[in-house]
């Protein structure tokens, strides 16, 4: 097969590892930097350029989207999809994934855990907000934040009315700001379920080293194998599934009631390899030998 890994990282470990794997299967790899690729849109005639170059001819691609080019990445994905080329990630799935608020929607439609959210254009009285939350300490987070840097714990509800009017100012359309329920007994704490095609591939658990709430590794937090419990494998699961994720990263929160689901990462790192000694890389291109032949032959009955 010819396989594309849209990445802006050649040095970075996960596109690494995923060249490495699908060169030993005997695969023709290259890897694509997505920001410097364009479309071009015309009557039956979707193309994705490089330098100068169409790019034809693949089989599948691997997106590797990173947040900050979520719009600009996805639309390269979705252009990929118009012309029919497999992709273990949607466009849609990626664009879904990126936005806490919708995420939590799907989620929660699917009867999956999550905290409480509220979410709110502001103007409404904080304390109704709070207390359906049932008050303070609440988290207060970004819809589009990641690495941990959009979230906020307001301890009082005081200082929960203050951080809200602050980030209110700044939301413009009303849907970037969450108020979440603080899982208190999962402070510091999450887990990292790594799905591939609907098997678990992988899980850690991550904790910060120091008394920070937040867990992410970008915040200074490290990573430890761990066993999941049959609840939290079902749970990350449905989770991957009610996102469209074929391949993800399940970040979930052990609470008082069971599972919490918090976001389904669609470019999970591959640190994970690392924490775990499982290998995520062979089973991601396990995957698409499999799924990109049979959308071939589907393609071909079709046409
Ligand atoms: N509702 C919550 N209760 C307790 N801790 C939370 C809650 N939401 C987030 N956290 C902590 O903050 C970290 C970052 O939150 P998350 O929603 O995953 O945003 P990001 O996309 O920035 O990683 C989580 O890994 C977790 O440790
Ligand atoms: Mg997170």
């Amino acid at each position: 097969m010819k396989i594309a890994i849209l990445s802006n990282g050649p040095g970075n470990y996960s596109t690494k590892r995923l060249k490495q794997v699908a060169l030993e299967r005997g695969h023709e790899v290259d890897i694509i930097k997505y920001r410097d690729c364009y479309a071009s849109i015309e009557k039956s005639q979707p193309m994705v350029w490089y330098d100068g170059q169409p790019l034809v001819g693949y089989d599948a691609i691997i997106p590797r989207i990173a947040s900050s080019m979520t719009k600009y990445g996805s639309m390269i994905v979705r252009q990929f999809e118009m012309q029919g080329v497999y992709t273990i990630t949607s466009s849609l799935a990626i664009v879904r994934s990126r936005d806490k608020l919708r995420s939590m929607q799907l989620l929660a439609r699917a009867g999956v855990g999550i905290p409480k959210t509220v979410v709110s254009r502001g103007g409404v009285d904080s304390d109704d907000l709070i207390g359906h939350l049932g008050g303070a300490p609440i988290i207060i987070k970004l819809a589009r934040g990641t690495h941990g840097n959009g979230v906020v714990l307001a301890e009082s509800r005081k200082a929960a009315k203050s951080v809200l009017q602050a980030f209110h100012v700044m939301d413009s359309d009303g849907t970037n700001i969450l108020l979440q329920e603080f899982v208190k007994e999962s402070a510091g704490m999450d887990i990292r379920v790594f799905i591939v095609g609907g098997k678990v591939i992988a899980s850690m658990k991550r904790q910060s080293l120091d008394d920070d709430f937040r867990s992410n590794l970008h915040q200074g937090g490290e990573g430890e194998k761990i066993k999941l419990t049959d609840e939290e494998r079902k749970t990350a699961l449905k989770a991957a599934k009610s996102m469209g994720l074929s391949l993800c990263g399940v970040d979930l929160m052990r609470s008082d009631r069971g599972p919490l689901v918090l976001e389904v990462n669609s470019s999970p790192g591959f640190g994970i390899e690392k924490v775990t000694g499982r290998d995520v890389a062979t089973a991601i291109i396990d995957y698409i030998e499999i799924n990109a032949k049979r959308s071939q032959k589907k393609d071909k009955i079709g046409a």
